[in-house]
């Protein structure tokens, strides 16, 4: 197995390292456009093999796709990361000519591979990344809902005091301030979280997940790392390893929840194909409700990149 990470900055160098670490590919390219960056990294990743007893290799590139060329999965970090006082849509113009460019060249090298982009606006480079790419829908999606539950079960599990591993959650919508958790769809242990927990509670640590990009701008001057790099590692390891698990993943819908032409976080089946399958949840009026705001916000932005094109 060969997994291509593009940008090798604090996402992607992230990601490799837990790639690497998890032994999810014999091989793993890095890539950035700045000379060094990638090199550098890869080889820090590939010395720490002795301490941390794995065999995977991480080979640094500068723009060279020649070396990316048939990986089985790529996973896209390259672009801006938010600073205090912007908004993921903030990143929209710089972001989406890099992720076309770096989609243009995954592709002419890898022609079969699945995508995986990371970079923000997240759900409208998705939808750039697979214009570009013109692949089946199950071979480009985003991560941003595995990094969003992420957020949601850790403070959930702050306040009930319990182990974060006990938490399952499920969250739908774009990677935004109209993501939509769903605390209908989260148990504890198999317990309704409704059960353990008060609804002002809940409702505060639903108001800090949405907010829980921005909370970590606010303290760091720049954006998250560890846990969405970890997050893209673990959607590229339930693919090289078609586990089949099921994650909030962001995909074209295509009817499913009553949308179509919009790119949202739904949950899916991840598999060796990609998404093997989009689930469709029963809502009530309000999650609806939510959807459809969500929807709007996410069709907007996809409006500014195709007024842009
Ligand atoms: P960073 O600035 O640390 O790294 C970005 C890297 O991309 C840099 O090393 C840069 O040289 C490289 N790059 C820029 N243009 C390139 C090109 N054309 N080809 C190859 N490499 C290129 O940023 P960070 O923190 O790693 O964030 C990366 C992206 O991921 C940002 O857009 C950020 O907003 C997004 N992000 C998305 C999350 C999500 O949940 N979807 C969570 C966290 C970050
Ligand atoms: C995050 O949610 C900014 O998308 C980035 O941390």
């Amino acid at each position: 197995m060969k997994i291509t990470v593009v940008g090798a900055g604090n996402v992607g160098a992230t990601c490799a390292d837990v790639l690497a670490y998890r032994e999810v590919a014999n091989e793993i390219v890095l890539l950035d456009i700045k000379d060094g960056t990638a090199e550098g990294k890869a080889l820090d990743i590939w010395q720490k093999a002795p301490i941390d007893l794995y065999d995977s290799r991480t080979i640094g590139v500068t723009n060279d796709y020649t070396r990316t060329a048939n990986s089985d999965v790529v996973v896209i970090t390259s672009g801006l990361p938010r600073k205090p006082g912007m908004s993921r849509d903030d990143l929209i113009s710089v972001n989406a000519g890099i992720v076309k460019s770096v989609t243009e060249q995954i592709i002419q090298y890898s022609p079969n591979t699945i995508i995986i982009v990371v970079s923000n606006p997240l759900d409208v480079m998705t939808y750039v990344s697979h214009v570009v790419a013109k692949f089946p829908r199950n071979r480009v999606m985003g991560m941003a809902g595995i990094l969003d539950t992420a957020r949601y079960r850790a403070f959930l599990a702050e306040a009930l005091q319990c182990s974060p591993k006990d938490i399952q959650a499920m969250l739908l919508g774009g990677h935004g301030d109209t993501m939509v958790p769903l605390p209908r769809y989260t148990t504890v242990s198999g317990i309704p979280v409704t059960e353990l927990i008060a609804k002002d509670q809940l409702d505060t640590i639903v108001n800090r997940t949405i907010n829980g990009g921005g909370e970590l701008v606010k303290l760091m001057g720049t954006s998250a790392w560890y846990a969405p790099g970890s997050a893209a590692a673990q959607m590229v390891e339930a693919i090289v390893r078609d586990q089949r698990r099921i994650f909030p993943v962001c995909i074209a819908l295509e009817g499913e929840y009553g949308i179509k032409d919009c790119y949202l976080g739904v949950p899916v089946v991840l598999g060796k194909n990609g998404v093997e399958k989009v689930i469709e949840l029963q809502l009530n009026d309000d999650e609806k409700a939510l959807l459809e705001i969500s929807r709007q916000k996410v069709r907007e932005v996809m409006d500014v990149y195709d007024k842009m094109k």
